[in-house]
């Protein structure tokens, strides 16, 4: 949560931060700001509370010259959304501005005594208390910036990542990192900083992640980073392989419906040379042996959210195949049960980010319980990614809606690898079935688009739907996780309240949801368990719902007890939830845009949740 710039070069550094603000805002849209030091050596701030638009409005009406700057756009911790508590917040005497993104979880006592010694606090945000402290020790400590961060560093408890502006430095930005993402964009003659390489990727596709409790010293001609104590790290740079192009809108009303189209072509790459000569899969990525594949004893998947329901699929896959145990747990739960896992368990968190919080601390602690872990991940360089044993990325691109979909897709994509993978190397399912089932994996992005094209109606029931108050999802088998999946892109877009159950489940309670005219989504693809599926759409439409039922091509078993039939092509029924996913996400972005909302950017959320 928060996005965070950082620029010293030769550029206009306000439309450079301000650009990287634009890309970054995803990650939080309460309030924005800048802070831009100017030739003359001013350091000028200017914030808005709302989304970035007000702010670029605001400037619009001054001129900020200069060729450093940082900027800030926030999910607000820590004192409401106002513009006295939007970043850069800054020391008593204006010489200093900070941004940040996290939380210092002992600010109350920083602020005490910083207040004890003189200093006027002009904000409710912890932010604030780093740069009265910047003012306290930059002369102490002989001028030197980056030293200041370092000291003030080993003072803080909690995440952040910081990037401080000094008035007397106008060839340097300092940043520090604890817990959350820091990336460093390396150019010519200008050097970047940024919550994720999207800030700058406009500049330069040289990139280097910044580690846990490193310092960064950002100037025209290079960059150094330092831990705490001072010794430089050498780290290495990676190269970006998208381009803009990949987070622009691209002529789409919402980043959503770009990315929903664009999911085909993220599964392609994320299945994409993963597969041998032979037919078979190849994934280095694991780093485990194929002794220590056959020793896994169970496996757990972790995650939040959407990555939570990508995870529920892969035990459906995981087990089917590889006939090891799986339990799928919300990473936000697991670390408190006391969870029974060690040596022989296989970890597998499931994060497009890499850096949520709940799943990194989960991480963190079944590495600690000695269980290997294995990210599945969309962002090369994360957290989540550097501190587990081995990481798969799904190569979704990047997502900037803040409601998931082709991330969703990609990891769903990446579980089924897995799930093969595992069943290949113990032997669970020979050669020739594997090859088939990497075969219909590869029919899989044609089918996804053949659905997408065929979404007109999807948009038009959406419509009508826009006025209901409550809508139930219902789904067996591996329709389960995308019932839940429906049902929370519905809540998230539109603001409606919606749930998705087991379809097996409604009769022993939430039936007595349903009233004259519900609308009650069922996920019915042609599968074995399908008789029963119907005997569930019929107990719902008995007590007076509409029900809106996806069903496979060609399939008439469902359509004399569907109102509304919303078709898909075929494929075996363990990978339709690759294909079921389409119609719900379009169904949930067009209601939210029939009830008039920001898709891309719904009430109360943030892309990246890097608090617990
Ligand atoms: C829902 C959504 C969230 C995320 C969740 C986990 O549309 O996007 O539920 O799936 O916050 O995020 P990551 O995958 O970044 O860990």
């Amino acid at each position: 949560m928060c996005g965070i710039v950082g620029y010293v070069g030769q550029q206009d550094a306000l439309e450079v931060v301000l650009a990287g603000l634009r890309r970054l805002e995803y990650r939080g849209y309460d309030s924005a700001g800048v802070a831009i030091l100017s030739p003359d050596g001013h350091l000028a701030v200017e914030r808005k509370a709302g989304k970035l638009a007000n702010l670029e409005k605001e400037l619009s009406e001054v001129s900020l010259p200069g060729t450093l700057g940082i900027g800030h756009t926030r999910w607000a911790t820590h004192g409401p959304p106002t513009d006295r508590n939007a970043h850069p917040h800054v020391d008593c005497s204006g010489d200093v501005a900070v941004v940040h993104n996290g939380t210092i979880e002992n600010f109350e006592v920083l602020v005490r005594g910083l207040e004890d010694r003189g200093h006027r606090r002009t904000s409710d945000t912890d932010t604030e208390a780093v740069a009265h402290l910047v003012e306290e020790r930059y002369e102490a400590l002989g001028g030197d910036l980056a030293a200041t961060v370092r000291s003030i560093c080993k003072d803080l408890e909690g995440s952040f990542v910081l990037v401080v502006a000094h008035k007397a430095e106008p060839d340097l930005v300092v940043a520090a990192r604890r817990n959350l993402p820091l990336v460093i964009g390396l150019g010519d003659g200008e050097n970047f900083l940024g919550s994720d390489v999207t800030a700058f990727i406009a500049h330069t596709r040289e990139a280097r992640a910044v580690d846990q409790d490193q310092v960064v010293e950002l100037r025209r001609s290079g960059v150094t980073v330092t831990d705490l104590e001072g010794t430089v790290v050498e780290g290495d740079s990676y190269h970006v392989d998208w381009d803009t192009d990949a987070a622009e809108k691209d002529g789409h009303e919402f980043f959503m419906l770009k990315e929903i189209e664009e999911q085909p072509e993220a599964i392609r790459a994320t299945l994409g040379g993963r597969m041998q000569e032979d037919g078979l899969l190849h994934l280095d990525e694991l780093s485990m042996s194929d002794q220590d594949i056959r020793d896994i004893e169970q496996v757990v998947i972790i995650g939040c959210g959407s990555a939570y329901h990508s995870g529920l699929v892969g035990k459906y896959a995981l087990e089917r195949w590889s006939r090891l145990p799986v339990q799928v747990e919300m990473a936000s739960e697991f670390r408190y049960r006391d969870p029974v896992i060690g040596r022989s368990t296989l970890v597998i968190a499931v994060s497009q980010s890499g850096e949520t919080a709940d799943t990194l601390e989960a991480v963190r602690h079944a590495r600690h319980l000695r269980a290997k872990v294995l990210a599945v991940t969309n962002t090369v360089g994360s957290t989540i990614s550097r501190e587990s044993d081995a990481a798969l990325y799904t190569r979704g691109g990047p997502e900037v809606a803040v409601a998931s979909t082709k991330a969703v897709m990609t990891q769903m994509t990446a579980m089924y690898l897995v799930g093969l993978y595992l069943a290949q190397v113990r032997g669970t399912r020979d050669p020739d079935e594997v090859r088939a089932h990497l075969a219909d994996l590869r029919e899989i992005p044609d089918l996804v688009q053949e659905v997408i094209d065929r979404m007109g109606p999807v948009r038009a029931l959406a419509k009508q739907l826009a006025g209901s108050e409550r809508v139930l999802f219902l789904g067996r088998h591996v329709g389960y996780p995308m019932a839940l999946e429906g049902a929370l892109k519905l809540k998230e877009l539109a603001y409606v309240s919606a749930e998705g159950f087991p379809a097996g489940e409604i009769k022993h309670g939430p039936i007595a949801l349903i009233e004259d005219g519900t609308p009650v989504v069922i996920i019915a693809p042609r599968h074995a368990l399908q008789a029963k599926l119907i005997n569930n759409v019929q107990e719902v439409r008995a007590r007076g719902a509409r029900t809106i039922v996806i069903a496979t091509d060609g399939d008439e078993a469902v359509t004399p007890y569907a109102d509304t039939v919303i078709r898909i092509p075929d494929t075996k029924s363990l990978l339709t939830p690759l294909l079921t996913i389409v119609p719900l996400q379009v169904l949930s972005a067009a209601v939210a845009m029939a009830r008039g909302l920001d898709v891309d950017q719904p009430r109360n959320l943030a892309k990246s949740v890097t608090v617990e």
